[in-house]
């Protein structure tokens, strides 16, 4: 079995073939899906699909990139994240490779999800691009361990990896992991702890080799595991069987 940590499938290209994008994930073994928040107006749709599917889950959060958007407030996240289906918040975190200037706002927002985080026990689900190093600095003055979760769509070094770890996060690998000039992720996916480890397609972005450039979908998280299997020479099934483990460890919700 197979299951895709992070998934974004309300958005119109996969919602518009949800029958089918379902069916392949049946095809495939990938048994869960978590479909992730990106903000507050799109949140219902997200939030419907796990609550019309028993293997979907849900978040809720707003996106870093998502500059013209409401914005949350922790007392409104953490009445969202109150529902049985809402296993996660997020995703949240910095980014300084799609938006330049000053981005404080960007910062606040994301202690905003730490803070609901903490108070729901519910873990998050940290985005992370070209921004590093600040943040870790906010998860730690934040105390994100508290409330746990992923850095999702890992794409960082094996010293932010092991910060990151060092917190109690688990890291999550997306089809990045196949592609042929990825070597240094390649390198970081072999030395990442099994137990620490979770796997997801980010779809309907980010398809892996060898389906490069199409619309991702959740199916398609077994090619991720592959991958990660052919590097440590290990069956691709350890794989599948651990990071659903971890997956359920970390979202604390039960196999249905
Ligand atoms: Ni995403």
């Amino acid at each position: 079995m197979f299951i895709d940590s992070h998934c974004h499938l309300d958005f119109p290209e996969l919602a518009e073939n949800l029958p089918h994008i379902l069916a392949n994930m049946a095809a495939n073994q990938v048994t869960h899906a978590l479909c992730v928040s990106v903000d507050l107006p799109d949140f219902p749709k997200v939030r419907a699909l796990a609550e019309a599917h028993s293997n979907l889950f849900a978040s809720v959060g707003v996106h870093p990139d998502y500059q013209d958007t409401p914005e949350p407030t922790v007392a409104e996240l953490v009445k969202l994240a109150d529902h049985p289906r809402i296993v996660a918040i997020g995703e949240t975190g910095l980014d300084y490779f799609r938006l330049k200037g000053d981005l404080e706002w960007q910062r606040e927002r994301f202690r905003t999800h730490i803070r609901a985080a903490r108070e729901t026990g519910k873990p998050l689900i940290i985005h992370t691009r070209e921004a590093a190093a600040d943040t870790l600095r906010i998860m730690q003055e934040e105390d994100a361990g508290e409330a746990g979760g992923v850095m999702h769509c890992f794409t960082e070094s094996w010293e932010v990896a092991a910060q990151a770890m060092e917190l109690g996060f688990y890291i999550s690998f997306s089809g990045i992991v196949t592609f042929k000039k990825a070597l240094a992720l390649k390198e970081v996916a072999k030395r990442i702890p099994l137990e620490r480890m979770l796997i997801e397609t980010d779809s309907p972005y980010l398809a892996p080799a060898p389906f490069r450039g199409k619309t991702n979908e959740p199916a398609w998280v077994k090619h991720v595991a592959e991958e990660i299997a052919r590097l440590r020479e290990i069956p691709v099934e350890e794989i599948g069987k651990t990071t659903s483990i971890n997956y359920f460890k970390l979202f604390k919700h039960t196999f249905e």
